[in-house]
């Protein structure tokens, strides 16, 4: 019963109509393309939709999801609870600059949720707030737009994988678990969303970095001072260590982000990340008996790197920032796929801006070792 649905070929009508038929009937989960990655989408508002898209990927039931509105009006009819009558729009003023500047785009805004909720509570996890977010892939938009209904999406990604950015990616992982998949191309960001929050504390916060850089975020009214509110593996230590209590216990960082807490972005191989500055590693760096070597070059590396004794497989993402977002979960995968034993990643410097923080917030999640740059 397996088939992928090609969006981009001839039929492509039907299978958008076909797709978003089976979000409103909401027996098995929809995979769709954004402009970010591949999303697995299930109507909002219904229980037994949402669970579905747990089971498909075997994710953890406290993780919040995404939900995805093809339109601005869409979003305002689920902020208003069923009594409401005043004319003021339901969004926060803290978000109408940003929706101008970046929507439809890769950026997530956390909203409150309504009471009483008309999203399956399967979406926000206990939370008091969801994420909302409107794709800039047409065929996302349209796909909603059909199934005239908010859609739940996390990643189309088995969970603890690198996200998909191919459909093929998607038909890998979720092979047997879904029935649909709209082939839309490889995704043109290539990670995820930024995701805000200027409703919860004082100052505006970045749960996540992504598509939309923390300087474009700053230039907007109101957002001049947004903070930071994510942690990266290689911080998280060092806070931990920084704040160890008396008895030698670590302090405990709570995520504000839940996605924060769980094991993310990671191929099979054990990947080892070398920070900008790092250098240009050498067959020291990979540990006897690792014979198979894969080596993702971005900006400096030259080729070979003299592993002589090894196999070496490597992937160039080329020293364009938007390039290696692009073609990073997949470098990961293709390596994973080739069996290699170890990956090393040659990092960026994330301070350089644009998507270089989502690219280096992705890289520590799924290293287990980092090399640290001088
Ligand atoms: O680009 C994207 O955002 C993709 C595409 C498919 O739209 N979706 C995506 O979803 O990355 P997911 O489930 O893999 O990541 C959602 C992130 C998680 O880190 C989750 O913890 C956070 O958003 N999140 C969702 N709702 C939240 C809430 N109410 N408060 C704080 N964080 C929330
Ligand atoms: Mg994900």
């Amino acid at each position: 019963d397996w088939q992928i649905e090609w969006a981009t070929e001839g039929t492509s009508v039907a299978n958008l109509r076909h797709a978003a038929a089976e979000l409103q009937k909401g027996t098995h989960p929809v995979a769709f393309p954004t402009e970010t990655v591949y999303g697995l989408g299930a109507d909002a508002t219904r229980s037994s939709a949402v669970r579905g898209i747990y089971a498909a990927k075997q994710r953890p039931a406290d993780n919040p999801l995404i939900v995805h509105f093809s339109s601005l009006d869409q979003l305002r009819a689920l902020l208003r609870s069923p009594d409401y009558s005043s004319s003021t729009d339901p969004i926060p003023a803290i978000y109408h600059e940003l929706i101008q500047r970046f929507w439809p785009g890769p950026l997530t805004m956390i909203m409150p949720l309504p009471s009483p909720s008309p999203l399956a509570p399967e979406v926000t996890a206990q939370l008091s707030t969801f994420g909302a977010r409107m794709p800039r892939s047409l065929i996302a938009l349209l796909l909603i737009h059909l199934a005239d209904r908010p859609i739940a999406a996390p990643s189309a990604n088995a969970s603890t994988k690198p996200s998909p950015t191919a459909a093929e990616h998607v038909a890998y992982d979720l092979d047997g678990r879904i029935t649909t998949i709209l082939d839309g191309g490889p995704c043109d960001v290539g990670v995820e969303s930024t995701v805000v929050d200027g409703i919860s504390g004082d100052t505006p916060v970045i749960l996540r970095p992504g598509g939309v850089s923390i300087d474009e975020l700053r230039a907007c009214p109101g957002w001049e001072r947004v903070e930071v509110a994510y942690k990266d593996k290689a911080e998280m230590d060092s806070v931990s260590k920084a704040g160890a209590e008396a008895d030698g216990k670590p302090a405990r960082v709570a995520p504000r982000a839940p996605g924060m807490k769980y094991r993310h972005y990671s191929p099979r191989a054990r990947v080892v990340l070398f920070e900008a500055g790092a250098g240009v590693p050498g067959p020291d760096a990979v540990q006897e008996g690792q014979r198979k070597v894969g080596l993702i070059r971005t900006k400096r590396w030259p080729r070979g790197c003299g592993f002589d004794d090894q196999e070496l497989l490597e992937v160039n993402l080329g020293s364009d920032t938007r390039s290696i977002a692009r073609g990073l979960f997949s470098a990961l995968r293709e390596l994973d796929r080739k069996d290699v034993d170890v990956i090393l990643v040659e990092g960026i410097d994330e301070r350089e801006g644009d998507v270089a923080a989502a690219v280096m917030n992705r890289l520590r999640k799924a290293a287990e070792v980092e090399v640290k740059g001088s």
